[in-house]
């Protein structure tokens, strides 16, 4: 064990050396990652893993330096970035000039009034999504909560990037792709220094999922390019898009960018709302006040637009929920030059591991920080927290464009559902997190959905 010792007016970092983190890191990494942050009380923490050596930056005033007033310090490169390269391509998930002129043109599309317009039109494709599940109920069948989770997201992402211009099928291409290509890199996240020509576990499922992806999206690019009227979906208005140029984006930086936000904002979504069905199930008090406003607000349905801005509780569930578990449970970064996070000496080259479950997980920063009680989110009572004590969603030139959507869509998803059943956990638990691109239970979850309450053709 090496203690990363800069010479002068840096401080030590605290070592975690391999034989100390490598079992729990085999058997639980999010959790250990998580422990070791919350015993180093926010110091940053160097990880011997052998020929990899991250740093661990937890502390809310280091995560601001790195994602927001350094950031152009901590790029998005390296080890952890590179086999998720193969998938996302040179988008708006890379740095420079794919990053910038991607979010330059994507920014508008997320705006509130951009997805406040097509509210509407997501309640309805969720509704019609969700009534599919009545065919569970009736037959009293158990659902994969994942699977259907992702099925009802996947509906309404598609809607808004590409609007009808991918039909039911293509659109059920995709989703077990990038299941796939999701669980498939872990071998390759996990060891990310192992050489591209070593083939590792997953690669040929990995590279299967990215062309099946391509085969769907291409000539859905192709038909929508003869054809971008003056449509509100994503891909009519990466279509249209000119540069200063004149020009505008080629297919492949089209479906860069779809693919990159596909990726982020189905995943994301589907694997926070999977988290919420266990959590309702030990928090019998939690789901009580969520049933309530759900049939007070929104009775017996369906779900509409107007309904989210008395859905107070539920979102009060949801950061909640994203405190506990969120999606992107790991930002890792590069330092390009050297520099110094906390009194400790960062090398250039050098990986920083920004972890939101970590830092949303620290006593110093949380009380009783492993329980989940969305009271912690009532109007006024995080005012005075760090901003970067919870960040979700990330921070800085990279902030996650989704916010609103995930705002949106995720209540809209929850109030569907309660509005027609009240699902009961059919599985036991305990879920541990899984560390795929987006964290997932790596258990099964399954449900009951009950009696179908609500709605035609109603059983109950
Ligand atoms: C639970 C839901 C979501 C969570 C927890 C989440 C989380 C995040 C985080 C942490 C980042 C920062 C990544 C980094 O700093 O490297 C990010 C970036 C991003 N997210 Fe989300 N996201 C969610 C949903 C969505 C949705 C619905 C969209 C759809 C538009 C989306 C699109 C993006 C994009 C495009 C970026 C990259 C922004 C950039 O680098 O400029 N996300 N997201």
């Amino acid at each position: 064990m090496s203690i990363d010792a800069a010479a002068g007016t840096f401080r030590r970092s605290r070592t975690v050396p391999v034989h100390r983190a490598l079992s729990g890191l085999m058997k639980d990494p999010v959790n250990t990652l998580a422990e070791i942050g919350r015993r180093a009380q926010g110091e940053v923490v160097r990880l011997e893993l052998g020929l990899f050596r991250p740093y661990l930056v937890t502390h809310p005033d280091h995560v601001q330096q790195v994602l927001k007033s350094d950031w152009t310090n901590y790029r998005r490169e390296g080890m952890f970035w590179r086999p998720l390269r193969r998938m996302i391509g040179a988008s708006i998930l890379g740095e420079d000039e794919p990053w910038e002129s991607s979010r330059k043109v994507l920014q508008p599309l997320f705006t509130r009034r951009y997805i406040d317009s097509i509210a509407g039109e997501m309640a309805g494709v969720i509704t019609s999504r969700v009534t599919e599940l009545d065919e569970y109920a009736l037959a009293g069948q158990q659902i994969d909560v994942l699977e259907e989770m992702s099925r009802i997201v996947n509906r309404a992402v598609l809607k808004v990037l590409f609007g009808d211009r991918i039909t039911r099928e293509e659109g059920e291409r995709l989703a077990p792709a990038y299941d796939t290509a999701a669980t498939s890199i872990n071998f390759r996240l996990l060891m990310p220094f192992m050489p591209y020509s070593v083939r590792v576990p997953g690669d040929r499922s990995f590279m299967k999922a990215v062309r099946t992806v391509d085969d769907v999206v291409f000539p859905v690019i192709r038909n929508a390019r003869a054809d971008s009227g003056d449509g509100l979906d994503v891909i009519s208005a990466l279509c249209r898009v000119k540069g200063d140029d004149g020009t505008g984006l080629d297919d492949r930086q089209i479906r860069d960018n779809l693919v990159s936000v596909y990726g982020a904002a189905s995943e994301s979504t589907a694997m926070s709302l999977t988290w919420l069905w266990p959590l309702l199930d030990a928090h019998p008090g939690v789901a009580a006040r969520l049933y309530e406003e759900i049939d007070r607000v929104v009775g017996a349905g369906p779900v509409a637009p107007e309904h989210l801005a008395e859905l107070h509780y539920t979102r009060m569930v949801l950061q909640e929920l994203l405190r506990l578990y969120p999606a992107g449970w790991i930002l890792p970064r590069m330092a390009m030059k050297s520099a110094e996070i906390g009194g400790v000496r960062i090398k250039a080259g050098a990986q920083v591991l920004i972890s939101p479950y970590s830092t949303h997980r620290l006593d110093e920063f949380w009380e009783r920080p492993l329980e989940f009680d969305p009271e912690r989110f009532a109007p006024g009572a995080h005012e005075r927290m760090h901003r970067y004590a919870y960040f979700p969603f990330g921070g800085g030139s990279h902030q996650c464009l989704g916010k609103h959507l995930f705002y949106v869509e995720a209540p809209l998803m929850i109030a569907a559902i309660l509005s027609r059943f009240r699902p009961q956990l059919a599985t036991a638990g305990p879920y541990t997190p899984f560390p795929a691109a987006s964290l997932r239970p790596r258990e099964k979850v399954t449900l009951n959905l009950g009696p179908v309450r609500h709605g035609p053709g109603a059983a109950a």
